[in-house]
């Protein structure tokens, strides 16, 4: 029997300028796909693969990530005086499945230095890494998926997706072998290497933000060095694991969504919106209402 993986770690000490000045005095990962904020997706996908410990890297102005799963008392008591169940029921049910504990980044040196500083609270066993922004539709969840392969092959498990050639600057890239035959999608890594230039990539194959990670990590990312930006990356933390221990890759089964971008932002939205029963028919009579004719519609 493999360890289980109990924790999740969500780093969310971003500045999120990509959206000001929305983001100016409220979290980027609060920011709201129909009625839940992005983190909430990524907190129930971990509820559902399974892994209830959850915890959050914060920094400077994040309090309403902690309000947010936190039991609301006040709003508890409202909404119960006023017959209100159904909501009463929907603000209750996330705190209720999940344990959240927050650690704070301290000064935002990367991906690779958020994993870090939860090395106390993780321990010594196998954990998951949840990049909130990257939201994924899919059944079972992205996280199941992933810990399903980390089972079988008992070692760290990243998710990937084809992305077309020209987005590879925005990614880890992996090279991998395929000539092993590990199960649909799943594939052994060879190298790794953050955000590539187009000509440099070894594939287009790119780590989406999902990892499932051993404790080992924690000693290859501190001898792992800062890049020229002066962030740790995580990416360089497990190439430096790669020369110790096999890697494993697991393209998802679902539609991801990036909403760290406005456009991607824009399209999650739809999509989620689309998929609300209550919204579905009259969202998209508008949205086929509308004249998509480029600087039409004013
Ligand atoms: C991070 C990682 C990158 C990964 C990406 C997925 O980059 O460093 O390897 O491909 O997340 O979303 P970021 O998007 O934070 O720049």
């Amino acid at each position: 029997m493999v360890a289980p993986i109990r924790k999740a770690v969500f780093p969310a000490a971003g500045l999120g300028t990509r959206f000001l000045p929305a983001t100016k005095a409220q979290p980027k990962e609060m920011l709201v796909l129909v009625d839940k904020p992005v983190i909430q997706y990524g907190v129930e996908e971990a509820a559902q693969s399974g892994v209830p410990n959850i915890i959050i890297v914060t920094g400077r102005g994040k309090n309403a990530i902690e309000d947010h799963f936190d039991v609301a008392v006040e709003l508890e008591s409202f909404l119960t005086q006023r017959g209100k169940t159904a909501q009463l029921e929907e603000i209750r049910k996330i705190a209720r499945a999940i344990n959240v504990a927050y650690v704070r980044q301290g000064e935002p040196l990367g991906l690779g230095h958020a994993v870090l500083v939860t090395k106390n609270l993780v321990g010594n066993e196998p954990f998951a890494v949840i990049l909130g922004d990257d939201v994924i539709d899919a059944n079972p969840p992205a996280l199941r998926q992933m810990i399903d392969v980390y089972e079988r092959l008992d070692g760290p498990v990243l998710a990937v997706e084809r992305v077309p050639r020209e987005a590879v600057s925005s990614y880890g890239i992996v090279a991998f072998d395929d000539t092993e035959n590990l199960g649909k999608g799943v594939y052994r890594v060879k190298d790794l290497v953050e955000k590539p230039r187009v000509e440099d990539a070894p594939s287009n194959l790119a780590i989406i933000g999902r990892y499932i990670l051993t404790p080992d990590i924690f000693a290859a990312l501190e001898a792992t060095a800062s890049d020229r930006t002066g962030e740790i990356q995580l990416t360089d933390g497990l190439r430096r694991l790669l020369k110790e221990r096999p890697i494993y890759v697991c393209e998802i089964d679902g539609v991801r969504h990036d909403t760290g971008n406005k456009l991607g932002f824009l399209k999650a939205l739809v999509y989620f919106a689309l998929q609300r029963p209550e919204l579905a028919v009259p969202f998209r009579e508008y949205l086929e209402s509308l004249d998509l004719k480029i600087g039409a519609g004013r």
